[in-house]
């Protein structure tokens, strides 16, 4: 089975919707997978996402509201084969906490299934309007759209 897990910064808005979107679609392509998310800041821990966040996703009918926000843990490691990360920051963050070549060959960009070895960032829409959000949106629909044509492919 397949085990993704995203990672931002307060795990309240990019990575829930990452998660939401692509738990979605592997569910409709009948791909059995455990996907999750987490962030490393603890500002939020224990949080529903951001109601914007919950917003956009509902309008699509994701329903993204029984999240709750977590730290990243050491573990996390072991429990994922991919470990996604939405910016520069989480990618340092992640790689530091990696043991082994093993842990730091599961981390890459999400935006690297649209645009390989490019480093792209997910750009954060917390400071900003819901139409920042939208745009984030269409960003990880088509990041998580062009990530299960590739696992179908595989399997
Ligand atoms: P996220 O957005 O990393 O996409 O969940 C943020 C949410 C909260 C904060 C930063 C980014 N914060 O600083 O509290």
């Amino acid at each position: 089975m397949l085990k993704i897990l995203f990672v931002c910064t307060g795990n309240i808005c990019r990575s829930p919707l990452a998660e939401g979107i692509l738990r979605d679609k592997l569910l409709r392509a009948n791909i059995q997978a455990i996907v999750d998310s987490c962030g490393f800041e603890s500002f939020h821990v224990g949080d529903k996402p951001d109601s914007r966040a919950i917003a956009v996703s509902k309008k699509r009918g994701i329903d993204i509201s029984g999240h709750r926000a977590r730290l990243f843990r050491d573990r996390d490691f072991e429990e994922f084969d991919m470990i996604f990360v939405m910016d520069s920051t989480h990618h340092k963050n992640v790689m530091k906490r990696s043991r082994n070549s093993d842990d730091q060959l599961k981390v890459d960009y999400f935006l690297n299934v649209l645009q390989p070895g490019q480093n792209l960032d997910v750009p954060d829409p917390w400071y900003h309007d819901l139409n920042a959000f939208e745009k984030v949106y269409a960003q990880l629909d088509e990041a998580c759209e062009a990530f299960v044509k590739r696992v179908t492919k595989t399997i």
